[in-house]
Order: C-alpha cells, then sequence, then structure tokens
C-alpha cells in the first residue's frame, strides 16, 4: 500500500475493495459460516459488490499517518458487515420497501423477510465477533482494541446509524421541513460510522491527537457530503450505474436535501462541504493523497 501507486479514487477503491472482498471471505470462513439459509442471505449481500468505502478511508486514513497496516483488515471487514446489515434492514417492506441493490433483488426479496431479518442481525453480531477475536490480529494493545470496539459500537447505535435511520423513518412524510433535522438524520445514520472508519484507521495507524481529531472531523464532513449525494442520486442517478431504483425517497416522502431546497442548492451544499473536508485535512502531507481524491470523488460519483 503505498500512495504513489494511485492516482485516481477510483483506482484506490479498487485496491482497497479486493483486499476487503478476500478478507470478507477469509473472515466469515473463520466464523464457521455453515452452509445454511441463514449464512447464504448472508454471503449474498456481504460479498460480491459495494464500494466499500468505509473501508477504503479506513485505509485512507491510515494511511495517512503512516500506518503499517497489520490490523486495518480485520477492523475494515467488521465496518462493512455492520454496512451490509444496515442496508438489508434499510431495504426491508417496514423501512424503504427496496426491491433493487446493487443491481441485484433485495435480501428479503430473495430469501425472505424473516431470512434477511436474520442475516442482518448475523451481520452486526459476527462484525463485533471479528473485531473481539483478538487471533484475527498482529500484537495489539488491549486498550487500543476496546477503544476502538466503543467507538464503532456507539457510531452504529442509538446516537448513531441506528438512531438516525429512526429519525429518516419519523419524518417520512411528517411534513417536518426543518433543516436541523434533516443534518441530525444525515448525521447519524450515515455520517457517524464513516467518521468512525476514519477515526479507528487512524487510531491503528498510531496517529497524534491532532491527526485523529482532523480525521474524525474530515470523516464528519465526508460522510455529510457521501449522503447528501446519495441523495441526489436518487433524484438524478442512473438505475444501471447505482444498482438500485431512484424515486425512492420522493415516493416514501423522505426528508433529504433535494426535497428541501431542490438539485442545485444540495449540490452546491455538496460541494461546500468538500472543500471544508478538504481544508480539514489541509496540514497533512502527501500521504493523505488517497482521502483527497476520495473526498473529490464523493462530490461526481455517480454510484
Ligand atoms: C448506501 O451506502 C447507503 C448510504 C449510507 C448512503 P453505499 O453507497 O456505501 O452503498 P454500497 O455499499 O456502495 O452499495
Ligand atoms: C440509508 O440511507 C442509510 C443507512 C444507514 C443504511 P438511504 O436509505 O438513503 O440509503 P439507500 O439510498 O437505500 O442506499
Ligand atoms: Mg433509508
Ligand atoms: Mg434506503
Ligand atoms: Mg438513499
Amino acid at each position: 500500500m503505498t500512495y504513489k501507486k494511485v492516482n485516481s479514487a477510483e483506482a484506490y477503491i479498487a485496491k482497497v475493495g479486493e483486499m476487503v472482498e478476500n478478507g470478507l471471505e477469509k473472515f466469515l470462513v473463520a466464523e464457521g459460516d455453515n452452509p445454511t439459509q441463514l449464512a447464504e442471505a448472508m454471503r449474498y449481500s456481504l460479498l460480491g459488490g459495494g464500494k466499500r468505502i468505509r473501508p477504503v478511508l479506513l485505509f485512507a486514513a491510515h494511511e495517512s499517518v503512516n500506518g503499517n497496516f497489520a490490523n486495518a483488515l480485520p477492523v475494515a471487514c467488521a465496518i462493512e458487515m455492520i454496512h451490509s446489515y444496515s442496508l438489508i434492514h434499510d431495504d426491508l417492506p417496514a423501512m424503504d420497501n427496496d426491491d433493487l441493490r446493487r443491481g441485484k433483488p433485495t435480501n428479503h426479496r430473495v430469501f425472505g423477510e424473516a431470512t434477511a431479518i436474520l442475516a442482518g442481525d448475523t451481520l452486526l453480531t459476527t462484525a463485533f465477533s471479528l473485531l473481539s477475536n483478538k487471533k484475527l490480529y498482529q500484537k495489539i494493545d488491549d486498550s487500543l482494541l476496546l477503544e476502538i470496539i466503543s467507538i464503532i459500537a456507539t457510531a452504529s447505535g442509538i446516537n448513531g446509524m441506528a438512531g438516525g435511520q429512526m429519525l429518516d423513518i419519523l419524518a417520512e412524510r411528517s411534513a417536518i421541513e426543518e433543516e436541523n433535522l434533516l443534518i441530525e438524520i444525515h448525521k447519524k445514520k450515515t455520517a457517524c460510522l464513516i467518521a468512525a472508519s476514519l477515526k479507528v484507521g487512524a487510531l491503528l495507524g498510531g496517529a497524534s491527537e491532532k491527526q485523529t481529531a482532523a480525521l474524525e472531523k474530515y470523516g464528519m464532513e465526508i460522510g455529510f457530503a457521501f449522503q447528501v449525494a446519495d441523495d441526489l442520486l436518487d433524484v438524478e442517478g442512473s438505475v444501471d450505474l447505482l444498482g438500485k431504483e431512484i424515486g425512492s425517497d420522493v415516493q416514501r416522502g423522505k426528508l433529504t436535501y433535494p426535497a428541501l431546497y431542490g438539485v442545485e442548492k444540495s449540490r452546491s451544499h455538496l460541494h461546500s462541504l468538500i472543500e471544508s473536508a478538504l481544508e480539514t485535512i489541509s496540514f497533512f502531507d502527501e500521504k493523505a493523497t488517497p482521502l483527497r481524491l476520495i473526498a473529490h470523488y464523493i462530490g461526481y460519483r455517480e454510484r
């Protein structure tokens, strides 16, 4: 892993994506995924798809502080499992009721709701089983590992992703048009787990307090921007590139940036978030090149 080898965000994403794909397969097997319907459903959503942007950002943060990559993979894979669980549940009829994800029928459309719920639950518990399995790490300090587990749990729970998903559902068709609520939803449901990915990548790399704080802040900004881009893609994206249906936010009456401000204003907000994120890490040297490339990528992404 060296920053010199890539000159585009896409190349970096492809490189880390391949490592993560192999890691996920290996860790699932290590957890003993017997060939049951549950294992099949977990594999269906976890493997062979997705941008792996959270692991990518974890690696890029780690690289920016000159980390040695010794323990990055199990942590990155655990975060991807949590993300994958969140998507399976997000697509359920009781939530966003979506039929297409990553160009394939959603988990519950293939395996049924009961299995999809259990696959999500099990990906979440497997993530923490993986995170706390010391055999999967090279030498790692117990207190550092505990801190990392706590950061990821907090980012996924009531004050993070799950709490944000609750607010997102409650705001549906509520006629509430409050910017503060929209900000809270986007931060919690999406930015918190992205910021946690950067923070743990930094901590695993031995970052200073100043570096860690900056990377976490960059993570909140870029994570927020990532969800604004997702909202925009739901309005003007291509189903083929995205692999999910568009227009589903309008159909569900979701509180999103385009719903509140229209496409143009949302796009300029997206760009200002990316500028702030770049400014936040401006004191880093060229080892932060992947982070800078990814920030731009989030501004122009089409999938
Ligand atoms: C989709 O996440 C849900 C959001 C938080 C916007 P991604 O866009 O990271 O989904 P995949 O993993 O690449 O499919
Ligand atoms: C989902 O946001 C955020 C999650 C935590 C899963 P969306 O509901 O907008 O994500 P997509 O558009 O279905 O991928
Ligand atoms: Mg949703
Ligand atoms: Mg959704
Ligand atoms: Mg969306």
